[in-house]
């Protein structure tokens, strides 16, 4: 190449960059500006409008899980307005009414935890078991937002306790955001306590890595499975990870297994914090045998299994230690 050639190319090379960066730029300024004119649009309340610009610009798949393309009913539910809703349904308009993600009016109810508007479209015929492409009920929804009165009502009503997308699992949704109240109704409901999702583990393990004590403690009480975690990892090595005492002393009451082995074959301790006060905490526990009063509990509570926890009553033993086995 002689100098001359080189020089040309290299401005050809200029050319092209500074093409490629303009047209960049003419796109950002299109999108800035459509932003700014489909926000007008909303603020002015023109959602319709602004449903088609987005619809219009962005492609269909944009408006998921977006409030653009929700109806009237889906409005008054989600925003808890039951006189509005209650006129909408009687005008006419389907409970079942979807959004193009398959979001019902009755999903937006449970979402904004209102129970009256659920209730008014449960008794027009809305679907307690309606599930969105992304695999979510009603009942997920009630469970995210934490109306325990939501979860009920679902219930009472044909609601299946237990998804069929793993995703969506309504007893960790609750677990993880510590609604313990909505857990204890899923668990009066029958719900599987220790239902194993392979890549979010049990609810005790979930509601451990999101350190919902409260949680736990319902979960446990009810007879959950104190060793069962994620794959190898029981809830133990989580809470010792955390460093959490209450939630390590909890666990151990319960008759976690101190020496279980992770997939990285570690104990507990061995995942926790030199020296910290829960690693101390495990170190003394190792070298101390549990009580013969601590064994029994466990035995006994064993033995029963956790079917029969709520016959403790019936045993006839002193209120002492009926509140014992409880852990009350
Ligand atoms: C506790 O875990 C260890 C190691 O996995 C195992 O050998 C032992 O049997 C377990 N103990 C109980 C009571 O399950």
């Amino acid at each position: 190449m002689t100098g001359v050639e080189s020089d040309r190319f290299s401005q050809h090379l200029a050319n092209v960059y500074f093409s490629i960066f303009a047209l960049f730029c003419f796109k950002l300024f299109v999108k800035i500006s459509l932003a700014i004119l489909s926000h007008f649009y909303i603020v002015k309340g023109n959602r319709k409008e602004a449903a088609r610009i987005a619809a219009e610009f962005y492609g269909v798949t944009q408006g998921r899980g977006s409030w653009a393309d929700r109806s009237p009913l889906h409005e008054a539910a989600s925003q808890g307005r039951l006189l509005s809703l209650k006129t909408l349904l009687a005008q006419g308009q389907k409970a079942n009414t979807l959004t193009i993600d398959h979001v019902t009016p009755l999903h937006d109810a449970c979402l904004g935890k209102h129970v009256a508007c659920a209730k008014a479209l449960i008794e027009a015929g809305a679907n307690t078991n309606a599930i969105t492409i992304d695999g979510v009920t009603p009942l997920f929804n009630a469970c995210s937002s934490g109306s325990a009165p939501c979860v009920g009502l679902l219930l009472q009503n044909g609601a299946k306790p237990q998804g069929l997308e793993f995703w969506a699992s309504a007893i960790h949704e609750a677990a993880s955001k510590g609604h313990s109240d909505c857990v204890e109704v899923l668990i009066s409901w029958g719900v599987d306590i220790d239902q194993d999702i392979s890549y979010l583990g049990t609810p005790l393990y979930v509601a451990c890595v999101h350190q919902q004590l409260h949680c736990m403690k319902k979960l446990l009480h009810a007879g959950a499975s104190v060793q069962k975690g994620r794959q190898q990892d029981t809830p133990l090595h989580a809470a010792s990870r955390q460093s959490n005492l209450d939630i390590v002393m909890l666990l151990l009451d319960f008759g976690a297994n101190i020496s279980a082995r992770n997939a990285e074959a570690k104990r507990p301790v061995e995942v926790a914090i030199a020296s910290s006060p829960v690693d101390r905490l495990l170190l003394h526990y190792e070298a101390t045998p549990n009580s013969l009063c601590q064994l029994c509990r466990l035995c006994v509570r064993g033995c029963l299994g956790r079917s029969r926890l709520n016959l403790i009553p019936q045993l006839e033993l002193p209120k002492l230690l009926m509140d014992f086995l409880h852990y009350q």
